[in-house]
């Protein structure tokens, strides 16, 4: 039994989560941000984006989230054709993704519970999911006792604890973060990458931007870098 489990989990073909084909993009005003790009992701991944300021990296994300459009190109992310995709399905793409901003971004009337509470209530979760979930999000990235606190009582470390708890709540395939560490010191920088690498072994697929070459060359994770809206190197070592 236990020998067919581990023989197909070796088969199973790997499915990528993201995929871009000849992608492109130019901001009105004649920026060429990303420029031919080709990349897959497959499920399960932790990916490093790193590059020099204006390379491209917040571009790559913000056309993953749709929160941008490719000029030219395919993108695929998570079964949504991106390219051809309505904007009315922009929200069943987002409910497959969790966004951490390097800002945080937290609710500042709202108290830690309800900040992530909040992010179920949007996707129409109710009652007592809501309150199962919540508490399992505070307590994976240790804020089970801080849940009554306000944003202005935590430290950016742990307000940035919460901005991940609100990304988990949905429990999303893919968990997108544009510099989640830029706004925390050293050591919590660590603590965050740690979360993200645990969530991650248990199947969600994580893309984070980074600046920070200790977290790149102590995580041993794949690394995409970008140069002047090119693909310059990609290591699946995590040593560039
Ligand atoms: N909304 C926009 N309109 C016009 N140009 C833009 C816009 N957003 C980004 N750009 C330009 O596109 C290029 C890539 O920007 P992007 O934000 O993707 O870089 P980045 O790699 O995230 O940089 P940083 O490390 O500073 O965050 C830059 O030249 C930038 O000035
Ligand atoms: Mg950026």
């Amino acid at each position: 039994m236990e020998q067919q489990f581990i023989d197909s989990e070796i088969l199973k073909p790997q499915t990528p989560i993201i995929e871009f084909r000849g992608v492109s993009k130019t901001y009105p005003g004649g920026t060429h941000a990303l420029e031919d790009v080709n990349i897959k992701i497959n499920k399960g991944e932790f990916v490093f984006v790193v590059g020099s300021s204006g390379a491209g990296k917040s571009t790559f994300m913000k056309l993953i989230m749709r929160e941008e459009k490719a000029n030219t190109g395919i993108i695929r992310v998570n079964g949504f054709n991106l390219t051809e995709m309505k904007r009315k399905y922009v929200p069943m793409l987002r409910r497959t993704m969790g966004i951490v901003f390097q800002d945080f971004r937290l609710i500042p009337t709202m108290n830690v519970f309800q900040n992530v509470a909040f992010a179920m209530y949007v996707v129409g979760a109710t009652g007592r999911d809501v309150r199962r979930e919540v508490s399992k999000a505070l307590s994976k990235v240790g804020l089970g006792n801080k849940a009554r606190s306000m944003p202005n009582q935590l430290s950016g470390g742990e307000q940035q604890r919460v901005g991940l708890a609100r990304a988990l709540v949905n429990s999303p395939d893919l968990i997108i973060a544009d510099e989640p560490t830029g706004n925390v010191d050293p050591n919590m920088s660590y603590e965050i990458v740690n979360m993200l690498t645990e969530i991650n072994k248990q199947g969600t697929t994580v893309l984070m931007v980074t600046h920070d070459h200790n977290l790149v060359r102590d995580f041993h994770h794949r690394v995409i870098m970008l140069d002047g809206g090119k693909i310059v190197a990609d290591n699946a070592g995590g040593d560039l």
